[in-house]
């Protein structure tokens, strides 16, 4: 009788002490793995830097790239391959950020394009560089 008693108690506890383990094994699961976010949009140009390179596109980059971007300045005739035309989405999806900027400061030779996109060494490093790149992006139709 006692012994049964027993047997019985000690059944519960394990009842008990599984049922525990398995609540507490939940609870001590990792949080569900959260999808990456999508990299951090670039931070806008300050006022400032986008007037710089709205300016600076229409002197230096304009003759070439055209005053709108579609790669049809006055100076891109004699040019192969001619300038990108930026307005394109397709060609906006194409490049990264990256190769923009690097390409305003390092110009053509430093990505594996044409030598005639110069560089821009006196802009390298300075704020009107990803304001040019987000001028270029704004271009888009
Ligand atoms: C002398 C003409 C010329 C001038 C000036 C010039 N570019 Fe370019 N640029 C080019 C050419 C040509 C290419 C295309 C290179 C290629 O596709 O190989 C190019 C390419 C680019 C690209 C990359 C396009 C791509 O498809 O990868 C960007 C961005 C760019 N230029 C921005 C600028 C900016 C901003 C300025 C002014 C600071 C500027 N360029 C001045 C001729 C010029």
């Amino acid at each position: 009788m006692n012994k049964r008693i027993l047997v019985t108690a000690s059944t519960a506890l394990l009842v008990l002490n599984v049922g525990l383990g398995c609540s507490s094994e939940t609870a001590a699961q990792p949080a569900p793995a959260v999808a990456p976010a999508d990299p951090p949009a670039p931070a806008a140009p300050t006022a400032d830097a986008a007037a710089e390179a709205k300016q600076i596109f229409a002197t230096r980059c304009a003759p070439c790239h055209g005053a709108n971007g579609a790669g049809d300045g006055p100076a891109s005739a004699g040019l192969t391959p001619k300038p990108a035309n930026f307005t394109i989405p397709d060609w906006q999806s194409k490049v990264t950020d990256d190769h923009i900027e690097k390409i305003i400061a390092y110009g053509g030779m430093a990505v594996g394009k044409s030598a005639a996109m110069p560089p821009n060494p006196d802009l390298d490093g300075k704020p009107v560089v990803p304001a040019l790149r987000a001028l270029i992006r704004g271009l888009k139709q």
